[in-house]
């Protein structure tokens, strides 16, 4: 026999066994939607699927079959199975099904060149509805603005659409490219427990009552980061693990009560090492996972104070410009009030250089006058520049401060931000801390209006040399700014009691368009150094070994020099899918209360249950 011959009875038997699987439902399906491409015409096939879309064309009814994987058009025409013809005019959005015929190419002109499978078409000869399906709460094939309280509630179905979708594909691509690299590069893998000591870390801890230990709590970790320094001490050098923390804080639109961290750490290494591992696994994964975003590189770096001091803040958005500029000097002799009052009283005059937006009308201005205010801020001086008599002035239009301000401080200050006619000056008088946050905030904003930020970048910044403590204003004493592990730079060891608030650590962080993606820090490798920290932080010796003996212990029996970092996993596949809130790329969120609206937790509990752990639950309200 020819060989095309026996190939074709060889396929023609094929199809006549997948027919007898198919139809005795021993076989749900021979192919998914991406095995199909115009070199399948001609081959028999069975799909599984969702009924994506249903149109009837008269005598023709289009089905969209979807699968994870994409759409397949099938086409029954009563002339070619009434059968399937008639089964298919029962479909309705949602239903499985399971359909069976020959995949055929699409008549011309009516391909779909945005569907992989988009010039071929499964020719129905039969369909079985594998189950039915409730109308949905939303269009699952359109996307449409769906209110989020539904989306959650029906998060089963919001995950069907295919922006949803493509967010869990990329998570899981992210994840599986740092595991990658990482493995390539003699770590390992540990789990670490989630039922912990409640130690404090910065944010509140979630508790576990103990059955067995009647009135002692477990806390869930707000991070590995005892543990993963244990694993130093235990010899293992080189860490990671795809971490879930879990921390009882205000939400944000970048913050879960329980999300997860790359959580690494390594033996034998300085600031240098990590960060010089981190870069290669930034470019590495944007390379991987978004190859059409481009990651500026090599990855700059700006100290703690040179964020701060060109930005307002430490999470820099570094794909635009617009940098604050520090005007105290230039008005410390100020007629105005505002300026003149917040200087006397230790604050500082900061401001940033609209380009351009000289000519804003007085609605513009007052909306971003009402802007700063929501940032905390007690007002915005908002100067438009003009060409005066004699050089530079300011439009007396835009500010009832225009009066007041010399025409000396006017030229100064736009030579300060090589400003020109034309432009807009907006400046914030106050406490430096108001100022900056503020001003950052106004940045941000103006960048988003002026359409400043190309969505195609991935600017990742290292931001080195933090402070190693805080001021807690509202309760008189340091807080570590990272946390209390992080070594202080050693030359400023010697400051730690006389100016404790100008010691720097070695702690690092990762910034990526204005949010920080990762944080780290070289650790207290010395138990003398810890407890003094501790000391500093204000724990009594008495609370320092209830709550960290166990670690002071540890770095008593050869604890090596080590450190780490953790990258927030939700916040890097926010930023890679292009998303502004990590509950777009978390599969099951909580809502920005805490609260999952899918399972309603949190939820009341059995008194029976309570029993046993020992607790009395006290009534809200
Ligand atoms: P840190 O507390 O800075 O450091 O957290 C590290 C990274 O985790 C992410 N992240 C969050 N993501 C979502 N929701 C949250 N509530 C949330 N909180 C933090 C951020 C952040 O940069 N143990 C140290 C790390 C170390 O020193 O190695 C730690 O947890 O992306």
């Amino acid at each position: 026999m020819a060989s095309d011959e026996a190939a074709k009875l060889k396929a023609f038997v094929g199809s006549i066994i997948i027919l007898w699987l198919t139809k005795r439902e021993i076989l749900f399906r021979t192919h998914s939607s991406t095995d199909l491409t115009v070199r399948s015409v001609g081959s028999m096939v069975t799909l599984a699927g969702w009924v994506h879309r249903r149109r009837d064309h008269g005598g023709l009814i289009f089905i969209d079959l979807r699968d994870r994987d994409g759409l397949v058009q099938v086409v029954f025409d009563p002339r070619v199975s009434a059968e399937g013809h008639g089964a298919a005019a029962t479909l309705r959005n949602e239903y499985v099904i399971q359909v069976w015929g020959q995949i055929g190419r699409r008549p011309a002109g009516t391909e779909n060149p945005r569907l992989h499978t988009g010039e071929i078409e499964l020719i129905g000869q039969g369909c079985r509805i594998l189950n039915a399906s409730r109308t949905p709460p939303f269009y699952i094939n359109e996307d449409v603005e769906v209110e989020e309280a539904l989306r959650l509630k029906y998060r089963y179905l919001d995950l069907r659409r295919q922006r949803m979708k493509e967010n869990v594909i990329l998570r899981h691509q992210t994840v599986k490219c740092l595991r990658d690299f990482l493995n390539a590069r003699g770590f390992l893998e540990i789990e670490t427990p989630i039922l912990i000591k409640s130690t404090p870390e910065g944010a509140r801890d979630f508790l576990v009552p103990s059955r067995l230990h009647g009135g002692k709590f477990y806390a869930l970790p707000q991070s590995p980061q005892q543990m993963k320094q244990l694993l130093m001490v235990a010899g293992l050098e080189r860490y990671y693990q795809m971490a879930r923390c879990f921390r009882d804080e205000d939400l944000r639109a970048d913050r879960q009560p329980e999300f997860t961290q790359l959580d690494l750490e390594m033996s034998f290494v300085g600031q240098e090492d990590v960060l010089g591992l981190m870069e290669d696994m930034f470019i590495c994964l944007a390379e991987t996972v978004k190859p059409s975003m481009k990651l500026l590189k090599p990855i700059p770096r700006l100290t703690y104070d040179e964020a701060v001091a060109r930005y307002g803040t430490d999470k820099p958005d570094v794909r635009f410009g617009m940098e604050l500029r520090d005007l105290t000097g230039i008005v410390a002799g100020s007629n105005f009030g505002v300026f003149r009052n917040a200087i006397r009283g230790g604050g500082k005059v900061r401001g940033i250089c609209a380009s351009g937006c000289g000519s804003y009308t007085r609605g513009q201005l007052d909306d971003l006058i009402e802007l700063t205010k929501g940032y905390g801020a007690k007002g915005l001086v908002a100067l438009a520049l003009m060409a005066g008599p004699v050089g530079l002035a300011v439009d007396p239009a835009s500010s009832a401060a225009a009066k007041f301000i010399g025409l000396e401080e006017v030229r100064a200050m736009a030579a300060l931000f090589g400003a020109r006619e034309g432009d807009l000056l907006l400046i914030v008088a106050d406490q430096a801390t108001v100022v900056d946050r503020a001003l950052d905030q106004l940045r941000r904003e103006m960048g988003r209006r002026l359409g400043l930020i190309d969505p195609s970048v991935l600017a990742v910044v290292f931001v080195v040399d933090f402070p190693l403590f805080e001021w807690n204003e509202e309760e008189k004493r340091w807080d570590a700014k990272h946390h209390p592990f992080t070594a202080p730079k050693e030359e400023h060891i010697h400051l730690l009691d006389s100016a404790p608030g100008s010691v720097k650590s070695w702690a690092y962080d990762v910034v990526c368009n204005g949010y920080e993606i990762s944080s780290g820090s070289i650790r207290i490798h010395q138990r003398e150094l810890q407890e003094k920290i501790f000391g500093l932080l204000g724990y009594s010796r008495e609370r320092v070994q209830t709550l960290f003996g166990h670690l002071l212990e540890a770095l008593e029996y050869g604890a090596p020099p080590h450190g780490g970092i953790a990258p927030g996993i939700d916040r890097m596949v926010m930023i890679l899918a292009g998303e502004e809130n990590i509950r777009e790329v978390i599969p099951f969120p909580k809502n920005q209360s805490g609260y999952d609206l899918l399972f309603d937790a949190p939820s009341d509990v059995s008194v029976e249950q309570l029993d046993e752990l020992h607790i009395v639950a006290k009534k809200e309200g």
